[in-house]
């Protein structure tokens, strides 16, 4: 079935009588923020973020949702939730389609696996998935969320999809444990504290080549880069190669890179840096966790022909936190 398809298929809104029981399991927090990557019609997302008091942001891909989604929440992006990244989020709502990726894993396993960098360390996940799919997220789970609690729903909204929802606080570093035992759903003290949102943002996940350039040739990055020309010092004042260990992230975390223009060899550059948080799975004997790491990159434009350069360079795993 094709993508759109298959969300057509795959609309099963939070009942609201569930949703009034998931709020009243979580704190309030006016500077928070919300993420629902699965928006539907942006009910479920409006109600969470109307208890926790956050700037609720939505992606999904049916565009008839969409639209109705965009009267309900702050900010909606219409498309494939798996062509975004986000980061900086408080709470992340992920009630994903329930089916099988083409590759054979559970789409809910790889929607949480690909959402897991919008929290914040010590954001909270609310994530509804049926209970026999559990044990798929187990890995995942156990890995990256403490305070995990499991609720089944209750008896009649059970019926359709037995779903249970998953409460978690995002930890600081991979670490392994197991899952709680799964109970009735029933109303909550407050208990799960919302967290600042810090910078939340929802991105294109491959911003393409055509795209960068048409970027850099038009607003801010434009301007930045006639005022960097006038100014003949900047030129040359970094060397373009070659790059010694560490050096990118350095120039990326350090804000210098983006819209300057160096020279090299009578080419003048512009450049832009980025970087971006990974995930990937990691065997240890017959055990599998999972480990982040960061991706600091460069893309350099010749401005005389056009061209787009890459430079990338990988951190090492980020150091689990011991509890
Ligand atoms: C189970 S519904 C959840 C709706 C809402 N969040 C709720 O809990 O009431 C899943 C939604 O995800 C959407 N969806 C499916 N695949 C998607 C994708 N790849 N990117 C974004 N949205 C997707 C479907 O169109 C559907 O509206």
């Amino acid at each position: 079935m094709r993508l759109e398809g298959r969300a057509q298929a795959g609309f099963y809104p939070t009942p609201e009588s569930v949703l009034a029981l998931i709020a009243t399991h979580l704190g309030r927090n006016y500077n928070s923020s919300l993420l629902d990557p699965c928006a539907g019609e942006g009910v479920a997302a409006a109600k969470i973020g109307r208890q926790i008091e956050a700037h609720t942001v939505g992606i999904e891909l049916e565009a008839g949702r969409a639209a109705l989604s965009k009267n309900r929440l702050k900010q909606v992006f219409q498309g494939d939730a798996f062509d975004h990244k986000a980061e900086g989020f408080s709470l992340l709502f992920l009630n994903p389609p329930y089916d099988y990726t083409d590759g054979g894993e559970r789409l809910e396993v790889k929607f949480l696996r690909h959402y897991l960098s919008s929290l914040v360390v010590g954001g909270v996940l609310i994530y509804i998935i049926p209970e026999h799919y559990l044990e798929a997220a187990k890995g995942v789970l156990t890995t990256w969320f403490d305070k995990l609690s499991i609720y089944r729903f209750p008896e009649e909204e059970y019926k359709a999809y037995q779903q249970v929802v998953i409460f978690g606080v995002k930890r600081g570093g991979a670490l392994s444990a197991g899952l709680p035992a799964v109970e009735p759903l029933e109303g909550g003290e407050f208990e799960y504290r919302i967290p600042q949102g810090r910078g939340a943002e929802v991105y294109m996940a491959g911003m393409d080549e055509a795209q960068m350039v048409a970027e850099a040739m038009q607003g801010k990055a434009w301007n930045l880069l006639w005022d960097a020309v006038k100014v003949e010092s900047l030129e040359g004042a970094r060397p373009l190669l070659p790059w010694r260990e560490g050096h990118l992230a350095m120039l990326v975390a350090g804000g210098l890179v983006n819209g300057t223009v160096i020279a090299h060899q009578g080419q003048r550059f512009l450049l832009r840096g980025m970087v971006k948080k990974n995930t990937r799975t990691v065997s240890e004997g017959n055990q599998t966790r999972e480990t982040e790491y960061l991706t600091s990159s460069i893309t350099m434009l010749d401005l005389k022909s056009a061209e787009l350069i890459k430079v990338e360079e990988q951190s090492k795993e980020l150091t689990p936190i011991e509890n």
